[in-house]
């Protein structure tokens, strides 16, 4: 057994089934881009069967990202589908343009599973899997089977089902604990159990993807390799469906970390995860918990005083990582209202944003109106900065200007400037209960596009009066935006994240609707090809290595 452990990323299709997390085409390939550049060894770039848009999403992230021009290595571009041979040809139709194709199928093994949601018994479970493994097989040289809710699954049912995987030409075997129900001692057991018994399964990599029900996710996971796995299934800041999946981040972090006690090794640029966990966090609208382990807001900040103590004598006394190792720039004061261009360029690209001249004219214009409202601009300033300016999904719709009046004295009304997606500028006013309902509701009469608004969440980027408000919101279009769950096999609606950041929270809140407003517009089509203009639109900076 090698001492490698592959990192198998499926932010793009466990993690995009989180709620609220769905991304843009164009959204989806920065995100691939950036995970290949953070150095994953296999991405699933989504579920190809799902509706041709998947479909083509998974192609371009296959065309794209699957062959790049710079002499790296690609990474393996990987689609899911369901034991159906519908699946299997779209899953190929879609990633065989990738250098490294692979295709990754799935069956319930589960008692639970068979009899209720497949209506199937063992014998047919098992006829499928060897019927559908080998047909995968005949397309792509590269196959991965599931048995779906192996954490449930009889050891001596699955031990069969992957041995006739193998025979049928599987070259991984990955053990989903569907419903993150095992213990680690359970989960690593399960693996042991895979590795003694099951013929052939030297020939393979074996593989864990585990979810987070009990908050166990990572722990499983961790057993799991030590018990002979050697590709673990992860998603960036450990987004997925319910209580969502494992952590790339931890995973990777303990592995390298307590590289004594592991003996393993990755081939993450462990410097990247900061920029990618932003970047996911942007795009999806899933805001990261402070408290998160290696990506949370606090995951390096000291606070009590007896920490800070030690933290100077000796950095080791509190801190087992340095920030810097994930990419976490320790330098909270950089810059003002004086600082020239140059430096707020150095600034950027040591922050990971190598913007272009256009882009960093627009960003400067920015930094120097926040720099006249706010006397220090923090690392955490211009994070928040770039990702309102370009972490944006295409813009149908672009906030030209808004004005409000609240208080005690009136109604709140709000007058909102909006230009559209033809050039036209479109102005309205409208009243509401406060002056974010109110700007809301002008939107609302401009963009028609009917939806309802799930979350709402202000925090402030740094401390002081002056900070920078942030906004993230959550909405589901009225009219339902519907897309197909493999694993549950049934539609389920979509909501569409969207986040501002302003010194004025207002602003802020308007933006962070707009953003959320035309994610739903490009997705659901409702502006034709938006999805296309989106991609050509897309800013440069995050594809410059
Ligand atoms: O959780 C799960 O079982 C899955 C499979 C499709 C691998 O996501
Ligand atoms: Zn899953």
């Amino acid at each position: 057994m090698d001492n490698y452990v592959r990192i198998f990323d499926t932010t793009l299709r466990d993690g995009e089934q989180s709620p609220g997390a769905t991304m843009t085409s164009a959204e989806k390939i920065e995100v691939a881009r950036a995970l290949a550049k953070l150095g994953v060894d296999v991405m699933e770039a989504g579920f190809p069967a799902a509706s041709p848009d998947d479909l083509e999403a998974v192609r371009r992230i296959a065309v794209e990202v699957g062959n790049p021009t710079d002499g790296s290595h690609p990474p393996i571009i990987c689609g899911l589908a369901r034991a159906f041979q519908n699946d299997i040809d779209k899953a190929w139709e879609a990633v065989k343009h990738a250098a490294r194709p692979r295709i990754h199928t799935f069956l319930a093994t589960s008692e639970i599973h068979m009899k209720y949601k497949l209506k199937m018994d063992r014998e047919q479970v098992l006829d499928r899997v060897i019927q559908m493994v080998g047909y995968a097989r005949s397309l792509c040289e590269d196959v991965e089977f599931s048995p779906e809710d192996a954490g449930r699954s009889d050891p001596e049912f699955l031990y069969l089902v992957l041995g006739e995987a193998i025979k049928a030409g599987a070259t991984t075997l990955n053990i989903p604990d569907t419903v993150g129900y095992t213990t680690p001692d359970e989960f690593g057991a399960l693996i042991d159990g895979i590795v003694k018994n099951t013929p052939g399964i030297e020939n393979c990599i074996v593989s864990t993807h585990c979810h987070n029900d009990l908050g166990l996710a990572t722990a499983n996971t961790l057993a799991g390799i030590r018990a002979g796995a050697r590709q673990a299934e992860v998603t960036m800041n450990g987004i997925g469906e319910r209580a969502g999946n494992t952590s790339l981040e931890e995973v990777v972090m303990a592995l390298h970390t307590r590289r004594p006690v592991f003996n393993l090794a990755t081939g993450i640029d462990t410097t990247q995860i900061m920029h990618v966990s932003k970047l996911v966090s942007n795009y999806t609208g899933i805001v990261v918990q402070p408290n998160k382990a290696i990506v949370g807001a606090n995951a390096f900040a000291h606070e009590a005083g007896i920490h800070q103590d030690g933290m100077l004598k000796n950095q080791l006394t509190y801190e087992i990582m340095r920030p810097e190792m994930v990419g976490v720039t320790q330098s909270r004061l950089v810059l003002g209202k004086h600082s020239g261009r140059h430096a707020f360029k150095t600034r950027l690209s040591e922050l990971g944003y190598p913007l272009n001249e256009a882009e960093l004219d627009r960003a400067f214009e920015r930094f120097k109106a926040l720099a006249d409202k706010k006397k220090t601009i923090t690392d955490a300033d211009l994070d928040a900065l770039v990702a309102d300016e370009f972490y944006q999904p295409s813009e149908v719709f672009v906030l030209d200007g808004l004005q409000v009046a609240c208080g005690t004295m009136g109604m709140p009304t709000a007058t909102v400037r909006l230009r559209g997606p033809d050039g036209a500028m479109h102005i309205q006013a409208a009243i509401g209960t406060g002056p974010v309902d109110a700007a809301y509701k002008a939107i609302d009469a401009i963009v028609q596009a009917p939806s309802t608004l799930l979350e709402f969440a202000v925090h402030a980027v740094t401390e002081g009066i002056d900070a920078l408000g942030e906004v993230t919101v959550r909405i589901e279009g009225t009219n339902g935006y519907r897309s197909f769950d493999a694993q549950k096999e049934t539609e389920r609606s979509r909501t569409f994240g969207g986040h501002g950041a302003d010194t004025d929270i207002i602003v802020a809140s308007a933006k962070a609707y707009l953003a959320a407003l035309n994610k739903l517009l490009v997705v659901t089509g409702k502006y034709g090809s938006a999805e296309t203009s989106a991609t050509q639109g897309l800013t440069a900076w995050s594809r410059k290595e």
